[in-house]
């Protein structure tokens, strides 16, 4: 049988390593597939590069809708990323009928629904492996693997630029912009790398997630979105004191009232499997009544491992294209017309316990006056240490550092109790507030 004809757009780093790695393993693919994989078209900006890296397997091309109005492409494979130019192409491969694979985090989680709609009223598979932790089958996992089970929580680390940072700042006790500049300089981080620090990439891959896991429609724009630029390498200390590592999470956990949908830095009890996720690895811990929780663990970026997510769903769409498209996995795993309307819930109603570290004038009555505020808004105290702060003079000084751990409250009673905390004469410096999760 004649290879599927694939048109592939972009041949940088991922649409490279998609290239290297399905010829590498072309015969134990097309084992699989049943059938060849052939990348016969290629739309790259740089046109002689694109050529040197292809030869003559594929023809290349510099106008990306060459590919997608081939009457010839059967699959488009869309590796340029962005939310506009991308966004065109995909919808325009969808209208001529053509099935999409696709690592493009953002256009999904910020325009899957209607990407998804239009893929459904033409009958076409848009296959995302490579959006969500590359190399770790993720997708799949929730999408197929869990089939079986009502899934309670999802928790990632799912962005490794900001675990690598994380682990230098604990490891080597530096602060947040030493640990970035490392992180730039080894090519982890970008240039400009805003989308990572501030959280914005793992809230596309945990808004994601959110759909799969629990059948919702993806909702980015209300998903909270905290980075980790202004974490302290104290926290990050005196969160070890106490038996925890700060991670970078994306949390999706259903709750009665809706469904929470977060990212932001997290103290873990170092014990958990994913407080040992370390440097730029990730994973994925997902909580679900049957099969109870499960782990996932893998490289989040690189040029091969997001080809070995891109090929997967090459081979997926290459054995289901003849299938009737009722027969395939729905894209957000359940049936179109069976999707919930649960609500994202807003952070004033998420539910969690929390890390406070308060610089406080070091007087008599204090620590009574933080924990009565504390009492008073029925938020049950969990831990408390001291610390004489170093950057403020050790034992002699007159400020020292409380750090408190609390149990499980709503986030509006605790942001009452921090402005109350916060207006207290004796409290000198922003209270530090970073979420907890014991993921039992
Ligand atoms: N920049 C991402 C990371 C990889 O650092 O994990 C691509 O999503």
């Amino acid at each position: 049988m004649k290879p599927i004809q694939v048109g592939m757009l972009g041949i940088g780093t991922v649409g490279g390593g998609t290239f290297t790695v399905l010829k590498r393993n072309q015969e134990e693919i097309q084992r699989r597939a049943g059938r060849g994989i052939a990348i016969a078209m290629v739309a790259a900006r740089n046109v002689e590069r694109a050529r040197a890296l292809v030869g003559t397997d594929a023809v290349v091309v510099d106008d990306p809708f060459q590919v997608v109005n081939n009457p010839h492409i059967e699959i488009v494979v869309e590796v340029i990323g962005g939310t506009t130019l991308a966004k065109d192409l995909v919808m325009q491969a969808i209208a001529n009928g053509k099935h999409v694979v696709t690592a493009n985090k953002a256009l999904l989680a910020e325009h899957g629904n209607e990407v998804f709609a239009a893929a459904h009223a033409k009958g076409v598979m848009v296959a995302f492996e490579g959006a969500v932790a590359v190399s770790i089958p993720i997708i799949k996992a929730l999408r197929e693997g869990l089939s079986g089970n009502r899934i309670e929580w999802v928790a990632g680390i799912i962005n490794g630029t900001t675990n690598f940072i994380l682990t230098e700042m604990r490891d080597k006790g530096l602060s947040f912009d030493a640990a970035l500049a490392q992180a730039q300089a080894l090519g982890y981080a970008e240039a400009d790398p805003t989308f990572d620090i501030e959280g914005f990439d793992a809230a596309h891959k945990a808004t994601i997630l959110a759909a799969i896991a629990f059948g919702v429609p993806v909702q980015f724009k209300r998903a909270h979105v905290e980075g980790i630029t202004k974490l302290a390498a104290a926290d990050i200390a005196y969160g070890f004191q106490l038996g925890y590592s700060i991670k970078l999470l994306g949390i999706a956990k259903r709750t009665a009232h809706g469904i929470e949908l977060r990212v932001h830095p997290t103290l873990i009890p170092v014990k958990r499997l994913l407080a040992n996720v370390e440097g730029s690895m990730n994973g994925i811990m997902v909580k679900s009544d049957a099969a109870g929780i499960t782990m996932y663990y893998g490289a989040g970026a690189g040029s091969e491992q997001t080809a070995s997510a891109v090929i997967a769903d090459l081979v997926d769409v290459t054995r289901l294209h003849t299938a009737d498209a009722a027969q395939r996995v729905p894209h957000l795993a359940f049936q179109p017309d069976a999707m919930s309307d649960l609500p994202i819930l807003p952070m004033a109603d998420v539910v969690t316990s929390y890390y406070l570290r308060l610089r406080v004038a070091d007087q008599t009555g204090v620590l009574a006056k933080v924990t009565g505020i504390l009492a008073d808004a029925d938020i049950s105290i969990d831990a408390v240490l001291q610390r004489e702060a170093d950057e403020v003079g050790g034992e002699d000084a007159n400020q020292t550092d409380l750090i408190i751990l609390t149990h499980d409250c709503a986030e509006a009673r605790m942001d009452a109790a921090l402005a109350r905390m916060q207006a207290l004469a004796t409290v000198l410096q922003p209270i530090v507030r970073i979420r907890k999760e014991e993921l039992a």
